[in-house]
């Protein structure tokens, strides 16, 4: 199977409370980008990646990119938008024929290969695939006076990561009926459920966790430390 990455790093990182945005953050040797994108290249069938980051950093990004492809995969960097869902979008757009497409989190560094591939082999045969782990704590769903409205049973919450993984002709229609809708979703999959198509979750684990706080950030500092 053939496939396609498209990693969003548009993001500001209001949370992180740094001038510089995630992907662009130093962990020991290498940006977060960096080590995320590593995280693929052995990937069978991988023959495009294409990295969304605001204007500034779209330099940055391309010499990041360039300097680790191997000779059989395309790379591009593209300027992404307001939201991830629209940095997707603009990634989408430039995607050449593949069976699959794959959206990765530029702040997800530590995805494990066996995991992706996975993922992969689900989506082949589902349409749509994300990787996740069961929630560990209990979930509640708040009103906006933060009183607590309802305990969904934790045996069906899954908390979700990426990568998230589909037939290229699905997301991209999943895609095009959002911005018809007007609907924005904090993931890939919510824009393919609303199709009513199926999405797997397939088991990983929790070092693929996402760089969003500074505490975040600490502990990937300590994993790369670890494996040198
Ligand atoms: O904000 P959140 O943590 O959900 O971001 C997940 C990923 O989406 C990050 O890698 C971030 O850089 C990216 N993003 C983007 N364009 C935006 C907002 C976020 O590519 N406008």
């Amino acid at each position: 199977t053939t496939k396609a990455l498209i990693i969003p790093a548009a993001g500001v990182g209001s949370r992180m409370q740094k001038n510089t945005p995630k992907p662009f953050l130093q962990l020991e040797n290498c940006t977060i980008l960096e080590q995320t994108i590593r995280c693929f290249l052995p990937l069978d069938g991988l023959q495009q990646i294409f990295v969304a980051t605001s204007e500034s950093f779209l330099e940055k990004a391309e010499s990041i990119l360039g300097k680790m492809l191997p000779p059989q995969i395309n790379g591009r960097c593209l300027v992404g938008g307001k939201t991830r869902q629209e940095s997707i979008y603009n990634a989408l757009q430039k995607v050449s024929e593949t069976d699959l497409v794959i959206v990765h989190d530029a702040v997800r560094p530590f995805v494990k290969l066996q995991h992706i591939q996975k993922c992969c082999d689900t989506a082949e045969e589902y349409g749509g695939a994300v990787l996740g782990v069961p929630a560990k704590d209990t979930i509640k769903r708040i009103d906006d006076q933060q009183q607590i409205k309802e305990t969904p049973s934790r045996k069906f919450l899954w908390q979700t990561q990426t990568p998230q993984i589909f037939q290229k002709a699905l997301l991209v229609q999943a895609y095009n009926q959002a911005i018809q809708d007007d609907f924005v979703g904090t993931d890939d999959a919510s824009l393919v459920e609303r199709l009513g198509a199926t999405v797997k979750m397939v088991k990983g684990d929790r070092s693929n966790f996402k760089i969003t706080y500074p505490l975040d950030l600490q502990l990937a500092k300590l994993l790369i430390k670890k494996d040198g």
